[in-house]
């Protein structure tokens, strides 16, 4: 284990603290009795409110955590014989233990990618065996906005898939755990983003973003909605006191809270990135689009340099190291990051 001698840091924005008016906005809805599992006013108005965000046709359903809605998202568009093709980075492949296949019974194919993106050449030649018996039957293209190298699609990136996914009878999926970041880097709202790209089904993130936890799945395609209630059921992400969700995203959604909270994790990283660019032996892998930075560094340094301060080693041989911001870094974080750097280096 080792020693956090700063209790603040670049590891994780999942390591950030809860937005004190999520805070605040969970004390207030703490009055009184509500009725359970979703039929409560907070929830109507949360879920109207990212549906209107989204152009007002999208069905939303709340769940617990980032895995949760993909894995729920998935089920609702695959069967157990079909296959859903992601960069090789994917969340939904690297990350989540299995969840997705063990959930959906489908084949999860990692692609070759660039700087945690899918273009429709790196997926073409997987889109193979329609209709033959012996091959998994791809179904779903899904990428993560922000991705996982922290990098952004633009919304003609995502239209060129969404094209490509419908004219092969496909369905595209977006892991949007921090689709916040992508919406503040491109500044274009999720209608244009997503709705307009002709995405099916996504999630709408909140926990690395301000909230203490809760994802909303946003469903564009209505086909992907009819069973929804009974997927997330089944799925164990149907939260019995919604209202404490519900509550967490109408602070979110209120004064654009969750754009200002990405916009500013998106300008600290790009600080940072500066900050790191007068040092010649640190070297960027991918460019700095959201609120992560991906950098190769002298493998001798690392262990001290994680002494001061925590953060994950994404790449042992290269070394790669990813150092990320959130809604709570300070410029005296980064000052503080800055110095422990120069002594390192
Ligand atoms: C891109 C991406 N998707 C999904 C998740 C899953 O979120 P959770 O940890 O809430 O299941 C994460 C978590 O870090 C993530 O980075």
């Amino acid at each position: 284990m080792v020693y956090l001698k700063h209790q603040r840091g670049f590891a994780s924005d999942n390591n950030a603290t809860v937005h004190p008016r999520v805070l605040e906005a969970i004390e207030l809805v703490n009055r009184g009795h509500a009725v359970g599992y979703g039929d409560d006013p907070w929830t109507t108005e949360a879920t109207g409110t990212i549906s209107s965000l989204f152009g007002g046709e999208a069905e939303v359903f709340f769940v617990f955590t980032g895995t949760g809605a993909n894995v729920i998202s998935l089920a609702a568009a695959l069967r157990p014989w079909e296959s859903v093709l992601c960069a090789e980075t994917a969340h939904i492949h690297k990350d989540e233990c299995g969840a997705p296949e063990r959930f959906t019974g489908s084949k999860v194919i990692p692609l070759p990618h660039r700087d945690g993106k899918l273009t429709p050449s790196l997926i073409g030649k997987e889109l193979t065996g329609f209709g033959f018996e012996h091959h998994a039957q791809p179904k779903v293209i899904s990428v993560s906005q922000t991705t996982e190298r922290g990098t952004v699609y633009t919304s003609d990136e995502l239209a060129s898939l969404a094209e490509l996914a419908h004219a092969h009878g496909m369905y595209l999926h977006v892991d949007g755990a921090r689709l916040a970041n992508a919406v503040a880097a491109l500044q274009v709202t999720p209608e244009e983003m997503f709705t307009r790209a002709g995405v099916d089904i996504l999630t709408f993130g909140g926990t690395k973003n301000g909230l203490m936890f809760g994802e909303a799945i946003v469903v564009l395609n209505k086909e992907l909605a009819r069973n929804m209630k009974y997927i997330r059921k089944q799925g164990m992400q149907l939260a019995s006191k919604m209202r404490y969700i519900a509550a967490q995203f109408l602070a979110y959604l209120e004064d654009d809270l969750w754009l200002r909270n990405a916009s500013h994790a998106n300008a600290m990283a790009k600080e940072l990135a500066q900050g790191i660019a007068s040092f010649e032996n640190i070297h960027l892998l991918h460019p700095v689009e959201s609120n992560a930075i991906f950098a190769r560094i002298d493998p001798g340094r690392i262990q001290e340099l994680q002494r001061e301060y925590f953060f994950h080693v994404f790449d042992e041989d290269l070394p790669a190291v990813r150092w990320m911001t959130s809604w709570d870094t300070t410029p005296e974080d980064l000052a503080g990051f800055l110095t422990a750097l120069r002594k390192s280096f």
